[in-house]
């Protein structure tokens, strides 16, 4: 089976995404050919400055190679050195409908209706469909808002199919377990996120031992007293209890037991250094990958092998359209 699937270059990559996201990518890569790209492309749908992109796709390359996807096994690479996404993207645009664009909720909610929302706000959704079917993906593993560009990427494939023969292989989402839904530590009722404003509402795989600490201790929980799962009366200890298992490898009831009759404070100490030495490692191998040429020579394979895959398919797709002069 080959998996794909496509993360943006964005900085803080917090504790969240690894646990919801990044430690699948690596347990995907045992059992099948994955491909991972890093979607620049994507990006530039809302305006990046270019120092920053740059470094930001190194950061994540990095990170990705930090927390274990290994480059010798499955394809790292980014997006815009392989030309094919581009070009299968327009191919794709002419077989996709405004009106079905137009129903996307990402796109409702980004735009909301502004007249200036750049058209490649509009037409992302089509380019998400072509870095998949361009490697004849089967699987593509994403967060569950996803599953909307999932299935028109699925539709689009269908429709060709109709239309033309056998051209994509149709693939299937595979929706990463929510089990470990990060929240917020702040506000524990709000998903961990990005793009918080408060640093201290999440944990960056790269912070350091003293933001961590401070980051757990100063994080929300409620009055009782008392160290039990219930995420609907008792969100925030819930989340600590979360991660906590998460991190531990230890069941939650355990984890409740191992602390009954100890207080808040005493359990976020030890919280906090469990995070700390889960964190530690990943930081100082990915200070060594990000200073390291073997990154972008890691980037630079990944491209030139994801390429070999998007030049067969686009052959075989301009073929299947009557596109060009040469067969
Ligand atoms: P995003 O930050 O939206 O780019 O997230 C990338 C992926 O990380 C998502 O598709 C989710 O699977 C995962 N993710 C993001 N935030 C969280 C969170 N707070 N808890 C668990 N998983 C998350
Ligand atoms: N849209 C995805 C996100 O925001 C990123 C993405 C782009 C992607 N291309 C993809 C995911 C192809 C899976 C497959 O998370």
């Amino acid at each position: 089976m080959r998996v794909f699937s496509g993360v943006q270059p964005t900085g803080n990559i917090h504790i969240g995404n690894y646990l919801g996201a990044l430690r699948q990518f690596v347990e995907l890569q045992a059992e099948h050919a994955c491909i991972y790209c890093i979607v620049d492309l994507h990006a530039i749908t809302v305006p990046k400055d270019a120092t920053r992109l740059r470094e930001n796709i190194l950061d994540v390359a990095a990170l990705y190679m930090a927390v274990g996807v290994d480059p010798k096994k499955s394809i790292i690479f980014v997006q815009s050195d392989v030309p094919g996404h581009a070009e299968l993207a327009w191919i794709l645009m002419c077989n996709t409908y405004t009106g079905e664009l137009s129903r996307m909720t990402q796109f409702k909610e980004k735009s909301r209706g502004n007249e200036s929302a750049p058209a490649g706000l509009f037409t992302y959704p089509v380019l998400m469909a072509a870095d998949i079917l361009l490697y004849d993906a089967d699987i593509v593993p994403v967060g569950s808002d996803q599953r909307q560009h999932i299935e028109i990427c699925r539709d689009i494939a269908i429709r060709v199919n109709n239309r033309h023969g056998k051209v994509f292989v149709v693939p299937d989402g595979r929706f990463l377990k929510e089990g470990a839904r990060i929240m917020s530590l702040d506000n524990p009722t709000a998903k961990m996120s990005k793009s918080a404003e408060n640093p201290l509402s999440r944990i960056s795989l790269l912070d350091d031992a003293a933001k961590i600490r401070k980051s757990i201790m100063k994080s929300t929980t409620d009055s009782d007293g008392i160290i039990r799962f219930d995420p609907e009366n008792k969100p925030g200890v819930s989340n600590l209890l979360n991660i906590c298992s998460a991190f531990s490898g230890l069941p939650i009831p355990d984890i409740e037991k191992k602390y009954e009759g100890v207080g808040y404070g005493a359990f976020k100490k030890e919280l906090a250094e469990l995070t700390v030495d889960a964190l530690t490692p990943i930081r100082a191998r990915y200070d060594e990958i990000r200073r390291s040429e073997a990154l972008r020579e890691a980037l630079a394979d990944g491209a030139e092998r994801a390429n070999e895959i998007a030049v067969r398919t686009m052959a075989r797709v301009r073929d299947f359209f009557g596109l060009g002069a040469k067969r």
